[in-house]
């Protein structure tokens, strides 16, 4: 399979960090049990940035990305797609892997096929992509072999090249890397950064500094469901200017509110 093969999906090249957004959200809130969960969220996620999404457990992370991808409704405020309301094809033109991998009761090779099936794709472009994904995810010796059998990484990698073979403009990552062992972890990584040369917008979750650094163009980081620091990822880790990523990232506990320190 060509390497150029993979590439065809999108054909944007990575851009500037002021061009206008393809995914919005403004005023994002989401209530649930009587809490407000996200609370007043505005991110633009522009064509072919990385997106690095960071914050304590609980912070409101993968909320975040839910409401994104359009899986539940908010509460207040709306996700634009291209500058209009999220809808099917803004939905389609995105793709997500779950911090739980979610892999059918089927084969590799059908877990492929059925999200391609799925987006109404023509047989040969389908087998095409089907065999250009096996080939990237070097799954196919496991062809064949029930999907919910494999390593935690060998799923998390079939869960990333079934979400490219879908060829999304953005791809949503949540914490795609975090119970796998470096050279695992090395592959996602290189998966994703292949995606983002193609030009695909990233936005991932993770706990992981390091993949923060080698991954993120800019970085939001949330606390209590809110928004407490955005900014280019390496000023962030370098010098945080909010207390609830200073104490984050120098592994302390911070319990106060966003908005700032209880008398
Ligand atoms: N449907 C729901 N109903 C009530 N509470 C919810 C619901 N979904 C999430 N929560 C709560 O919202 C908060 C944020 O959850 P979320 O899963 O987004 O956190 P996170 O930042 O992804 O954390 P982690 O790093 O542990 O994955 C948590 O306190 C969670 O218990
Ligand atoms: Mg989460």
């Amino acid at each position: 399979m060509p390497e150029a093969a993979f590439h065809m999906a999108a054909s944007a090249p990575p851009m500037a960090a002021d061009g206008p957004a393809l995914l919005s959200a403004r005023g994002l809130c989401f209530d649930a049990g009587g809490k407000r969960l996200i609370d007043g969220v505005d991110i633009d996620i522009r064509p072919g940035r990385r997106t690095v999404v960071m914050g304590a457990n609980g912070a409101g992370k993968s909320l975040l990305l839910r409401l994104l991808h359009g899986l539940i409704r908010p509460t207040a405020g709306e996700v634009l797609w291209q500058g209009r309301p999220l809808d099917r094809e803004g939905r389609l033109a995105q793709a997500m892997v779950f911090q739980r991998p979610v892999l059918l009761r089927r084969s590799v090779l059908a877990n492929l096929r059925f999200a391609l099936a799925v987006r109404g794709l023509p047989g040969p472009e389908r087998r095409a992509r089907e065999a250009e994904a096996m080939e990237r995810s070097r799954l196919g010796d496991l062809a064949n072999r029930p999907a919910r059998v494999l390593s935690g990484g060998e799923q998390q990698r079939l869960a990333v090249v079934r979400a490219l073979a879908c060829r999304p403009r953005v791809l949503f990552l949540d914490e795609p890397t975090a119970s796998l062992d470096p050279g695992s972890t090395h592959a996602i990584e290189q998966l994703v950064a292949e995606a983002h040369e193609s030009g695909v917008a990233i936005v991932l979750v993770t706990h992981d500094i390091g993949q923060a650094r080698r991954l993120g163009d800019d970085l939001v980081f949330l606390h209590g469901g809110r928004v407490v620091e955005t900014g280019p990822a390496s000023d962030v880790l370098d010098m945080p200017r909010s207390e609830a990523a200073r104490a984050w990232l120098q592994g302390r506990l911070y319990l106060d509110t966003p908005t700032g320190p209880k008398a």
